[in-house]
């Protein structure tokens, strides 16, 4: 079976959807990575219409900018103050018609001067799952049977709250909703998906002719099928064989169940292709993830929106990607990413955060308790412990010493650091930027680098270390630490050469060494402290 291109097809998405009771209008909540919206707007575009038509109201310009910025050549159709779904489809061919007709003008043509003429397929933007296979079988019916009226029902366990397919001598002759039908019509468990085929002339027509006597004082659109089946003209169910394709979103508790569903086919997807999902329970991946051979995912890990995953690489566990392009045999484990890059043969994590911006060559590591923003790693580097790389650039098989900061804003301006090739910074180095260490240059532990540093240079920085000899036994005398120093002292006593014993008796009569700090120069009267052999052991 195959159809030819729909003159139309219209998204109903004016509804208020207030089941949800959220201030973001039903349409632009997501499962997947997508909104209902757009699950909906690319399945109706894979069918290949002529206009695409997206009735809004509720949240009008949020929902209609939505609508653009996903497919740019959506007409936009306002629903007016007049409720029910018969009225957002009455409105969508208000606006085809004047398409129509000014194509027509233009082109001098009598095709069109009448309004939208053909196949007109309608649908819900709240039915996520439903896609282009499930449609296109519809129209194909649908133009097959040479039908006014092609309805997509669906048997269900529960059909409670849905409209119900009514049928005489099996032939389709209404279609009645829940707040509507009689106890024993609520039996039916055959119910109206509300997506439809629609010859547009005879659509036109019927709905001139809808009123609003029902329950919700609204212009249904499921009662065109009765007006069509009255007036002898071709009306047909077709069902659907998986419910899920039909579901629709009312509220969160279904907006949750269809998310996990449609999780559960994407893993099965991705496994069916060569991906090892470890543990499917708490593996969550969106729809526009891309996913090479060998890939595994490790137990919880999330990898979210444009993400995509080169052949062999493993990933997790308790991994959040979003927007990430990882290249083939890459390991991430235990890292939150997003809008970064990291090329093949890189390693990152565990306990990494990636900031957007964030790129890592070949081969290159990003390691323990490190975060990165806007900061191009190159090939072979490593920033491998308890770091902050930020506005920065590192060169091709540098090394970054543990527990640095790239010191890139002075409370107004962000400032960028360069570091070239094959450098090796000490740990515990501050890069106050905007700096530059050039290739091949090292800098000693504890420097931080405040002015460029030449390629093949060593820069260190600090004042030197100053020791204040028994300044424990004196000062904290008594204690843990004291006895301690005590004990090791008395023992090193024996391992001291002459000359070191004397410098030692010297700098303790000199009050605690050259440069000594006042308070520490006077004797301590408690220990006696003026030599080391001199204590009140
Ligand atoms: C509708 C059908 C019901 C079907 C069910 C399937 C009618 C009268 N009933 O009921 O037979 O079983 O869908 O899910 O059609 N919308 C508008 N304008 C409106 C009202 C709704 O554009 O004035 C849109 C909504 O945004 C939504 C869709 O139409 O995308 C369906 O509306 P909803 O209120 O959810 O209809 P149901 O009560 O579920
Ligand atoms: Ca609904």
């Amino acid at each position: 079976m195959s159809h030819t291109r729909p003159a139309a097809v219209v998204v109903l998405a004016a509804g208020e959807g207030t089941r949800m009771k959220s201030s973001v209008p039903k349409v632009l909540h997501r499962i997947g990575g997508r909104s209902l919206l757009q699950h909906a707007l690319s399945a109706a575009r894979g069918l290949d219409p002529e206009r695409l038509v997206v009735v809004v109201r509720h949240e009008r310009d949020a929902v209609a900018a939505h609508a653009r910025a996903i497919d740019p050549d959506v007409t936009i159709a306002d629903q007016d103050e007049i409720p029910g779904t018969g009225r957002a489809v009455q409105c969508a061919l208000g606006a085809l018609d004047g398409a129509a007709q000014a194509a027509a003008a233009v082109e001098g043509s009598a095709a069109g001067a009448g309004g939208v003429s053909g196949a007109v397929v309608v649908m819900a933007a709240d039915t996520p799952l439903l896609d282009t296979a499930t449609l296109g079988e519809l129209l194909a019916a649908h133009q097959d049977d040479g039908n006014a009226v092609t309805v997509l029902s669906a048997t269900v366990p529960d059909p409670y709250g849905y409209g119900r397919i009514l049928r005489e001598d099996g032939a389709v002759v209404g279609v009645v909703e829940e707040r509507d039908a009689t106890e024993e019509q609520r039996e039916i468990r055959e119910i109206n998906t509300s997506t439809y085929a629609f010859d547009a002339e005879m659509l036109r027509d019927a709905l001139g002719s809808v009123g609003q006597d029902n329950a919700q004082d609204e212009v249904y659109l499921t009662d065109v099928v009765a007006l069509a089946a009255r007036s002898g003209q071709g009306v047909r169910a077709i069902s659907v064989e998986d419910p899920w394709l039909v579901e629709g979103v009312n509220d969160r508790v279904q907006l949750a169940a269809l998310g996990a569903e449609l999780n559960r086919r994407i893993l099965e997807g991705w496994m069916r292709a060569g991906v090892t999902v470890v543990d499917p329970a708490t593996t969550w991946i969106d729809l526009d993830v891309e996913l090479g051979r060998d890939v595994t995912v490790l137990p919880g890990t999330q990898l979210y929106g444009a993400t995509s995953v080169g052949d062999g690489s493993a990933i997790g566990p308790d991994t959040t990607l979003t927007d990430v392009r990882v290249g083939a045999g890459v390991t991430v484990s235990r890292t939150h990413g997003s809008e970064s890059v990291l090329d093949d043969g890189a390693t990152v994590g565990p306990f990494a955060y990636l900031r957007p911006g964030t790129r890592l060559g070949s081969d290159g590591k990003i390691g323990t308790f490190v975060e990165t923003k806007k900061a191009d790693i190159g090939p072979g580097a490593k920033v491998p412990h308890l770091t902050y790389v930020g506005d920065a650039e590192i060169g091709e098989g540098s090394n970054i010493g543990a527990s640095s900061v790239f010191v890139n804003y002075d409370g107004v301006r962000k400032h960028r650091t360069t570091i070239g090739r094959h450098a090796r910074t000490g740990s515990d180095n501050m890069f106050v930027a905007p700096v530059t260490v050039g290739d091949g240059a090292y800098t000693g532990a504890g420097t931080t680098v405040r002015e460029d540093v030449p390629p093949g240079a060593l820069a260190v920085s600090g004042a030197g270390q100053r020791t204040i000899r028994d300044w424990v036994l004196r000062r904290r005398p008594g204690t843990a630490s004291a006895e301690a120093a005590e004990a090791a002292l008395a023992q090193g006593e024996m391992s001291l050469s002459d000359q070191a014993r004397a410098e030692r008796a010297a700098q303790s009569r000199a009050g605690g060494g050259a440069g000594g700090p006042g308070p520490e120069h006077q004797r301590d009267e408690r220990t006696g402290t003026t030599d080391e052999g001199d204590t009140d052991r």
